[in-house]
């Protein structure tokens, strides 16, 4: 594979079936529809070239063709190399033009090489989910900083690297943490990740969830969610926290809490989704019961350690897609979940649309505002905008149909000011 080829993917014979799935996403995504007619009117992004470094599913392609609709030019790659929904590249690729690097399963080698062949592309802005552009930028490619005015980051994880990078005087241009609207939080890390990592685990295991034990590692937005679900479908929840205010959180919200080594004698089931590293780690190994399901669902692959896992394995076999029995060298047998990548997206398709559709309006309309403010932002992390978290709520209840009350100018008022107490 040439490396400034300007894509590369699965196979382009997938592209009708990619159609369809993004053509079916896309009616789940009503506010991303309006704002793809409006940028299909107003161009805001014309001459903009954006370089996306998002999983490559159906909703990814909804939002690439709302960018493209603003007159940009769109380049996608793959955040993880278990993520990616080949019909959907195939799709990007073919019918709308799209510059994809993305291939299900794609080797390190590659991830590494095309990250070059990505922004070599010399993007405006830049999208990512993770921050591995911002990070390559940063550490190796300096040379294209004097080009773009902007970036904007996706994921928990990501927004952890780029404060990192902000705090030690690093950072080199403006991010829009995405993650933490309450319109891309409260939604898509609650209940997109709660609902499509119970899809993943089912998907590759196919077992009943009513009785088991099941110990989430993190009880943070995704955590929430996951522990939500999973109790909703019959399993026992524990708990697994080291911040002792989210803990508390979980006890009051009826779940069993423990330290990680006791969680591991009693769970069936464990999910990591902390956004930290070796969370499930050689000390809890020992204690497994033969029969137990490890996935991950926070960003990374390293929260479950494998090099320590794969250390006192005698015998590795793939017996269901996206399901890998270790058989360890005392004889018990544990199951891992889609390579410890993220198990909703390596295992099942990753977040529902509707909830995509807020994070996506979010992105969408953050790049708008990264543009019209090109040269005025300083090189920090910025929240997104209270106007466009406003708007895309708004939109949200619009489009389903649901009318909420106004504050009275007397209200307002009141909510404002300090004069009125006890005795009015
Ligand atoms: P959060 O910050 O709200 O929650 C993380 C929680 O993990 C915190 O309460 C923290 O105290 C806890 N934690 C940290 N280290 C721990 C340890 N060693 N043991 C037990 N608990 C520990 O973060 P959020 O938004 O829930 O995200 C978690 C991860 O999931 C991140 O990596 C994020 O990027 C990722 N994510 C994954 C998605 C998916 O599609 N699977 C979607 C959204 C986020």
């Amino acid at each position: 594979m040439n490396e400034n080829k300007s894509y590369d993917i699965a196979d382009l014979s997938l592209a009708p079936e990619g159609k369809k799935k993004i053509e079916w996403s896309g009616r789940e995504m009503p506010v991303l529809k309006l704002i793809r007619s409006k940028f299909a009117k107003t161009k805001p992004l014309a001459g903009i070239t954006v370089a996306c470094c998002l999983h490559v599913t159906a909703e990814t392609a909804n939002l690439m063709l709302t960018l493209q609709a603003g007159g940009a030019r769109v380049i996608l790659y793959n955040t993880n190399p278990l993520s990616t929904q080949d019909d959907v590249a195939a799709c990007l690729v073919k019918n709308y033009g799209i510059s994809c690097y993305a291939i299900k399963s794609m080797p390190r080698e590659k991830y590494e090489k095309y990250i070059n062949s990505v922004l070599n592309f010399r993007p405006n802005i830049t999208l990512d989910d993770g921050a591995d552009l911002i990070a390559t930028i940063h550490k190796k490619r300096k040379d294209l900083l004097n080009n773009i005015i902007g970036g904007t980051e996706e994921t928990t994880t990501g927004v952890i690297r780029i404060r990192s990078l902000e705090k030690r005087g690093l950072l080199k241009y403006p991010l829009i943490a995405v993650n933490d609207s309450e319109t891309k939080y409260l939604f898509d890390n609650r209940y997109g990740t709660g609902q499509s990592t119970i899809d993943g685990i089912l998907r590759a295991t196919n077992i009943l969830l009513a009785g088991k034990k099941f110990v989430i590692f993190g009880y943070g937005w995704c955590g929430k969610g996951i522990a939500k679900r999973a109790s909703g479908m019959g399993a026992q929840v524990i708990i697994c926290e080291v911040d002792p205010v989210k803990a508390l959180e979980a006890v009051m919200d009826g779940f069993s809490m423990m330290p990680s080594t006791e969680a591991v004698k009693t769970g069936d089931i464990f999910v990591t989704v902390t956004g930290d590293k070796s969370v499930l780690d050689k000390k809890h190994f020992s204690f497994l019961k033969d029969g137990a399901i490890l996935a991950n669902s926070g960003h990374f692959n390293v929260e479950i350690n494998l090099g320590a896992l794969e250390k006192i394995t005698g015998k590795k076999t793939r017996v269901r897609p996206m399901l890998d029995e270790y058989l360890l060298n005392d004889g018990r047998k544990i199951y891992l979940v889609g390579e410890g990548r993220l198990a909703n997206l390596a295992a099942a398709e990753g977040h529902p649309a509707a909830v995509m559709d807020l994070s996506f309006a979010d992105q969408a309309l953050c790049v708008e505002y990264l543009v019209r403010n090109k040269g005025k932002l300083a090189s920090k992390v910025f929240k997104v905008p209270d106007a466009i978290t406003d708007k895309v709520a708004r939109l949200k209840l619009n489009s389903l149909n649901i009318k909420i009350d106004n504050l009275t100018p007397e209200q307002k008022d009141y909510l404002s000011g300090w004069e009125e107490g006890a005795f009015g």
